[in-house]
């Protein structure tokens, strides 16, 4: 441009007066030589050559990105579906958040200082976040008013400084949520320079490492949606084993009968076994059925995969394809089966067998394709009566436990959990289960109506003594034992 500077001058002025006057005689050479050194005239041509510079070099920058991003950068994409997906999600957030108040993320790479200037200069720039989706907790503990509220990165692209690397995130959402194949409806791409695609590595590891300690002491519920399992809610607090009072022994036997099976592991699959077991519990409700597994899934540091075989909707196709797909360490219960047993019509020629799942169905589900990783699966039911035997064989279920009405045993002590500190000498603890006995209430009342008595006269031992007449002695009356011949039974 420095062409069209004297224009600007005096001396420019001066100069292009000077160049106007032309010679005559001079012929071709003092035309071209008067040509060139007319400042319009270059100015028109040095804009041209720019154009054409800019042109080429337009095409030089096109083709040396897309160059550059063949050889020198990387991409990694994580699904909607892959674990690590939640777990990126979070990280991000936590990551976003502890930057811009000057917090460090537990092992997020310390200012190298052997980086100089350059690296100095890159450790000021924080990215901010410019789409943001609001993800609102409403804590269990607190007052049920309040809220939690937190930002995680929205849909769109956005930049991410990890250390002295820059990451370009792009989190997607698909147009088309594709149900029946289960295809990602959502995905986050990372990209970065091939040099530094390690940071990759440490992400995930920190995110791993922070989604564990966010989960520490918690138990993920995960339910089905159409064919995937989905975390349901925030994870629960871990319920102790101890909460949960059934009679004497009974706890125990169930425990050590997994953590033997959890350590079979080698001996199931070098004898070409599938390494899967089966429980059923079975009981009139309210007895601790559900929440016993809840607290035994906490025990073993596993999480729960529910189904409620009752829901509409859930066929046997999909059974069968969620109970391939069960998370990690996590085990199976499958709610209310006797509903399955109502269903005993064969599917139609069409394969349609109704929105429920059929008895035939619940089999094969249970006999399904064996994983490598360890399977368990608990069954409940209120109607033991319903089951049919070809259910209750080993390997689809070995081990059947009832849990019935509150024995005496069971009522002490959650007499205890409850007045241990009110009634420390024992004395009101005598005088409820002397009128349990009068009432005949001993093996008819469940768990969960004690429980509500207990609950209503929270500190308040003599309540309860008054108020356990009330009590309506087990709501439908059902058959105690049953007896499934060729099994255990605890
Ligand atoms: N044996 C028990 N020990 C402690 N709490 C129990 C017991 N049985 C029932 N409850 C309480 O009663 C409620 C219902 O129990 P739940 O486990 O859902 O029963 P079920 O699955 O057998 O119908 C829960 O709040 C649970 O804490
Ligand atoms: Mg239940």
């Amino acid at each position: 441009m420095d062409t069209t500077e004297p224009f600007a001058s005096q001396h420019g002025r001066h100069q292009l007066a000077q160049q106007m006057k032309v010679e005559p005689g001079d012929g071709l050479s003092s035309y071209v030589s008067q040509l060139t050194g007319n400042p319009f005239f270059s100015a028109g041509f040095g804009l041209a050559a720019l154009a054409a510079a800019a042109r080429i070099g337009q095409k030089g920058i096109q083709h040396g990105a897309s160059l550059i991003r063949r050889r020198m950068l990387v991409d990694l994409e994580v699904t909607h579906h892959d674990d690590a997906y939640p777990m990126l999600l979070n990280w991000m957030t936590a990551f976003h958040r502890a930057q811009h108040t000057g917090a460090q993320l537990s092992k997020s790479p310390k200012n190298t200082a052997s980086g100089g200037v350059l690296s100095s200069l890159i450790q000021r720039f924080n990215p901010r976040l410019h789409h943001l989706q609001v993800h609102t907790v409403l804590p269990k503990d607190g007052p049920s008013h309040a809220a939690h509220f937190s930002f995680v990165p929205g849909h769109g692209r956005q930049i991410l400084r990890y250390g002295t690397s820059f990451i370009l995130v792009d989190r997607q959402r698909e147009k088309t949520l594709n149900i029946a194949k289960g295809e990602p409806f959502e995905t986050i791409s990372l990209t970065t320079l091939y040099s530094q695609r390690e940071v990759f590595e440490q992400i995930f590891t920190e995110a791993h490492q922070l989604y564990q300690q966010m989960h520490e002491g918690k138990t993920v519920i995960y339910t089905s949606m159409g064919p995937q399992w989905h975390q349901f809610g925030e994870a629960k607090r871990k319920r102790p084993l101890e909460s949960v009072v059934l009679e004497r022994g009974v706890k125990e036997r169930i425990v050590q009968d997994v953590q033997a099976f959890l350590e079979a592991r080698t001996w199931y699959l070098d004898r070409g076994i599938p390494y899967r077991r089966g429980y059923l519990l079975y009981g009139p409700p309210g007895t601790g059925k559900s929440s016993f597994i809840q607290a035994l899934a906490g025990h073993l540091d596993f999480d729960i995969a529910i189904l409620n075989v009752s829901e509409r909707g859930l066929t046997d196709d999909r059974l069968n394809h969620l109970l391939t797909k069960v998370p990690r360490r996590t085990i199976v219960l499958l709610e209310d089966i006797d509903v399955a047993f109502m269903n005993r019509k064969a599917p139609g020629s069409d394969g349609y067998s109704g929105a429920t799942v059929t008895f035939s169905g619940l089999l094969n589900a249970l006999d399904g394709v064996a994983s490598a990783e360890e399977r368990i699966i608990f069954l409940t039911t209120n109607h033991v009566e319903r089951l049919d035997e070809a259910l209750i064989r080993p390997g689809r279920v070995d081990m059947t436990v009832r849990l019935g009405e509150a024995t005496e045993y069971q009522i002490d002590l959650l007499w205890d959990r409850f007045y241990a500190e009110v009634d420390s000498s024992g004395e009101a603890k005598k005088r409820f289960m002397a009128r349990v006995k009068e009432l005949g209430q001993s093996n008819s009342l469940s768990t969960a109506a004690l429980q509500g008595l207990f609950l209503y006269n929270k500190d308040d031992a003599d309540g309860a003594i008054k108020m356990l007449e009330g009590l309506t002695a087990g709501q439908d009356s059902q058959p105690g034992h049953v007896d499934i011949k060729g099994h255990v039974d605890v």
